[in-house]
């Protein structure tokens, strides 16, 4: 049906004045009093002469929410997207729903009008008008395998780079590799509240000699010229100067180099005052217990309470303390909403701590670091930091990666009291002292150079990068890692013996897991070993939190070990997890009920069925898994082919036993023993097979299964 122009304009109008409209007004107000508001002519005017823009601004300043907005209406963008990379899916999803509500539009697939997105691993929301795309570093990289030159995109933003993960250096590499190189303009931002800007901007500037896949075209040219109309020349404070390389921040000001434009932004918008411990603590649950109190029953309300802590158990075991002292509290206080917040939480529960607390209710979240960048969390006012979180390191010698409790950087302290005085002024207890936090490192060791490069060399391999001791790293890891990491590929089939990357390693880069957890997927879907539904059902129990509940008391422990018993498969901990899927997904009635009856968390079982979802869905479409493919119950063959396929990718991790009764590992010949929470603890077998290597008081070898050492010769055959 045709609709009449006065017809439509009538239409617009009126959506228009939608409350998706009134929000963004109304914002507009909040947004106008941010410090990086008054710098927007600068920063479009950088983009309009560079390709590329360092931008700093403290915590809060308003980088990550404006810098895409400024960015939107610029010529040179209307080919394209804006692509906003965050190091984690909170921040990501959270700043996404912001930014919609601040442009007045719907977000993500909620409508094909909707002009900002996001696209976290296993979860994508876009729709045809997206316009920005806030996305995990992890996603950019999987879009850059996918399409080399990220047609879709005119713009890439890099936000908080000071974090360093691999992926970040990977990206930057990238980017600064197709720099030049694109038919069509591609502009970067690399923004940070605590970065090392100018190392940034020497990457951005350096020459591409010595570097693979550049073309001559490649380097950024060299003559800018600036001020060509009178009215950008001044935005740099140099009028129609031509532009001195080197010259750099100096104070408040723009100033443009030669090849990227450096920007800071002075100021945030509230303070946050800060206080420290007078002497040190041994017990930072203790101490955070009595800080969370202190603050709860002396602070007036509103004002929330942000807490960081290490990981899961410590999170764990602080939430049911604060709740059962809050339970004490005499109703003369408000109440208090414990909510956790870490990585292996399901979406929707990660979530819930942007939801305003109830009336009456003050939220306490306990978090690791993944809330200690980017995010707004409506509602804190108070910043609790224990000054540690928990690190991968990767140890060259054994070729395994484990998880160590270590100090934070300084970096990582000031993001963390970033977190407060967003909404208004705020407070951050720091639970050390002030001399110790002057002894802390100044910045995040990069990732690169602590952790498994395995699925960064694959990455770069894929992307064409033969010769990884060439790429444009930001910070060259050591040759002994990237050896080892070529090792780790040639043992998956993933490189072929010259060192060029295999069929097989194709499709394992495309797939959104380690390289290891890729090649048993891509093994379980060769035609005679046919258990890919099986595999695809542990591997999404091994990508979310652990589905069994602790069980922390005698009596608990006696009633998990009758009600779980059913389940428990004598092979080990991954035919034991199908068992609890299988059996959860055929429950028809109550699955909730199923779940606490098994001492199985139902929360962690739904993310297990989301990721298995999307997991079906991306390798049918890769076309490794047949249209019409279902899970059968696992008969005694498959359960060895499953097994068989789990060695296939985890062929390093495995251990034997010694006539002593321990474990060693065939790598490393370490000794390393079964974890309690595996079904095979306390038992002997001829060897075990296990997914992760953990070092707490002692080495344990988490997901362990076992196996038959003649196996693990047909694998090395
Ligand atoms: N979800 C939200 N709810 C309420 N206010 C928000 C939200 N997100 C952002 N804001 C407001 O916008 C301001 C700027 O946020 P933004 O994330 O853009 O800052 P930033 O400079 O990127 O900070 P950081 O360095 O910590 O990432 C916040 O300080 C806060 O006042
Ligand atoms: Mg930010």
């Amino acid at each position: 049906m045709a609709i009449s122009n006065g017809e439509k304009r009538k239409r617009d109008s009126s959506a228009q004045q939608g409350p998706l409209h009134q929000k963004r007004i109304k914002l507009l107000e909040t947004r106008k009093q941010l410090p990086i508001w008054a710098k927007q002519d600068e920063i479009q005017a950088a983009l309009r002469h560079h390709d590329v823009l360092v931008l700093s601004g403290e915590t809060g300043s308003g980088k990550s929410t404006q810098v895409p907005q400024f960015l939107l209406d610029q010529p040179w963008c209307s080919h394209g997207k804006i692509a906003v990379t965050q190091p984690r899916r909170v921040a990501a999803i959270s700043l996404a729903r912001r930014v919609a509500e601040e442009m007045g539009t719907p977000l993500g697939s909620s409508s094909p009008a909707s002009k900002v997105g996001y696209a976290v691993r296993f979860d994508e929301s876009t729709s045809p008008s997206t316009r920005i795309k806030f996305l995990t570093e992890g996603m950019l990289l999987q879009e850059m395998l996918r399409d080399r030159n990220i047609a879709q995109y005119s713009c890439v933003i890099v936000d908080e780079v000071h974090e360093r993960s691999v992926n970040v250096d990977l990206i930057l590499g990238f980017l600064r590799q197709l720099l030049g190189r694109r038919k069509q303009t591609l502009k970067i931002v690399v923004m940070s509240a605590t970065a090392d800007v100018s190392s940034m901007k020497r990457f951005f500037s350096e020459p591409a000699s010595n570097e693979e896949n550049l073309a001559s075209t490649n380097a950024p040219s060299e003559s800018v010229v600036i001020g060509e109309d009178g009215s950008e020349s001044s935005w740099d404070g140099i009028p129609g100067d031509s532009v001195v390389e080197g010259r750099e921040q100096n104070g408040d000001r723009t100033v443009c180099t030669a090849k990227a434009a450096i920007c800071h932004v002075e100021g945030r918008q509230y303070p946050v005052r800060t206080s420290y411990l007078s002497n040190p603590t041994e017990d930072i649950i203790e101490a955070s217990l009595h800080r969370i109190f202190q603050i709860h029953c002396k602070e007036p309300m509103p004002g929330d309470v942000l807490v960081f802590m290490t990981g899961q158990e410590t999170i764990q075991g602080l939430q049911k303390l604060v709740e059962e002292y809050g339970q004490n509290l005499t109703s003369e206080y408000p109440r208090l909403l414990v909510l956790p917040l870490f990585a292996a939480l399901p979406q929707a529960a990660q979530q819930r701590i942007f939801q305003p607390a109830p009336p009456n209710t003050r939220k306490v979240i306990l978090s690791t670091n993944i809330a200690e960048t980017s995010v707004t969390v409506p509602g804190v006012r108070f910043v609790v930091d224990t000054g540690k979180a928990k690190v991968k390191q990767f140890r060259n010698r054994l070729g395994l990666d484990s998880l160590l409790v270590k100090q934070i950087s300084r970096s990582s302290a000031d993001q963390r009291k970033g977190r407060a005085g967003r909404e208004s002024a705020g407070q951050c207890y720091r639970l050390y002292t002030e001399a110790a936090y002057e002894s802390l490192d100044k910045d995040n060791t990069p990732e690169i150079l602590r952790c498994d490069l395995s699925a960064a060399v694959l990455t770069m391999k894929a992307r064409g990068v033969d010769d990884a001791l060439k790429f444009p790293f930001l910070t060259s890891p050591p040759r002994e890692a990237l050896e080892k990491a070529l090792l780790q590929l040639l043992s998956l089939g993933a490189l072929e013996e010259t060192g060029r990357i295999s069929k097989l390693g194709r499709e394992i880069a495309r797939l959104p897991l380690t390289p290891p957890l890729g090649r048993v997927i891509v093994e379980a879907a060769r035609p005679e070993m046919d258990c890919l539904m099986e595999v695809i059902e542990i591997v999404a129990c091994l990508s979310v939190e652990n589905i069994f509940l602790n069980t922390e008391t005698e009596e608990v422990r006696e009633q998990a070990q009758t009600t779980r018993q059913q389940l428990f498969r004598r092979q080990g901990d991954h035919l034991t997890l199908l068992a609890a899927v299988q059996a959860y997904a055929s429950e028809r009635s109550d699955r909730r009920r199923w779940a606490d009856d098994h001492l199985i968390s139902h929360r962690a079982m739904q993310s297990v069925m989301d990721v298995r979802k999307q997991l079906t869905a991306q390798l049918k479409q890769a076309k490794l898994l047949r249209a019409n493919a279902e899970a059968g119950s696992a008969d005694e063959g498959t359960q060895e082919r499953i097994l068989r396929c789990f060695l296939r990718g985890f062929s390093n991790n495995v251990a034997r036993l010694c006539p002593d009764g321990s474990y060693k590992t065939f790598v490393g010949n370490q000794t390393v023993a079964i974890h309690p929470s595996s079904v095979l603890f306390g038992r002997k077998v001829e060897a075990i097979l296990y997914n992760e290597f953990v070092y707490t008081n002692k080495a344990y070898a988490r997901g362990v299964s076992a196996i038959q050492l003649r196996w693990l010769e047909d694998v090395l055959a």
